[in-house]
């Protein structure tokens, strides 16, 4: 899918938006990621012994900004390069943490239905089919992109 001006505008505003309460915003993230995956708790070093999810944890918090962030700079590079340019030692960074984990491969999906809901919920009536589309398509190359390299690291 190639992404318009118009669609890497819509995500640039909705980030813009977010980032007004990015602490409820990564609680919502997470707690949509657990609804769908309660067995993921336990790969998160800061929800494996508690039952509930903190409401203010930095390393949740981090985890979460840095979904929205790298996957709204994902969009850009698209639009600009139509391609994702993680830069290749924080790529290698990203498969290795993730590897090292025990993350799979289906659980970027389930991290991507959160995440738009996520921004769903934050965008309110600014929420359009084209805003979703094209968070969702930043999303699926930049997780495209880690997930490669998992595989290349396994
Ligand atoms: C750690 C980003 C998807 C599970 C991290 C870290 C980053 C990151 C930057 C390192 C945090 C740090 O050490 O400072 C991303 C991005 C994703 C993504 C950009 C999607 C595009 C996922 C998915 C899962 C996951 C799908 C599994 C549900 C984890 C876990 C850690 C981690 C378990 C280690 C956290 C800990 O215990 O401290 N991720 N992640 N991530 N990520 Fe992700």
């Amino acid at each position: 899918m190639v992404l318009s001006e118009k669609q890497e505008a819509l995500v640039k505003e909705s980030w813009e938006l977010m980032k007004q309460d990015v602490p409820r915003h990564s609680f919502r993230l997470f707690t949509l990621i657990m609804e769908r995956a309660p067995r993921a708790k336990d790969l998160f070093s800061f929800l494996r012994d508690t039952d509930e999810i903190p409401e203010n944890n930095p390393q949740l918090r981090a985890h979460a900004a840095k979904i929205f962030k790298l996957t709204c700079e994902s969009v850009v590079q698209l639009r600009e390069k139509g391609e994702v340019a993680v830069g290749d030692t924080t790529l290698k960074w990203l498969g290795s943490v993730h590897l090292q984990k025990g993350v799979l491969e289906p659980h970027f999906e389930v991290v991507k239905e959160a995440l738009l809901k996520t921004i769903q919920e934050a965008a309110g009536e600014k929420w359009s089919e084209e805003m979703k589309n094209a968070w969702g398509e930043g999303y699926d190359h930049l997780a495209a992109a880690i997930v490669r390299e998992m595989q290349v690291q396994a």
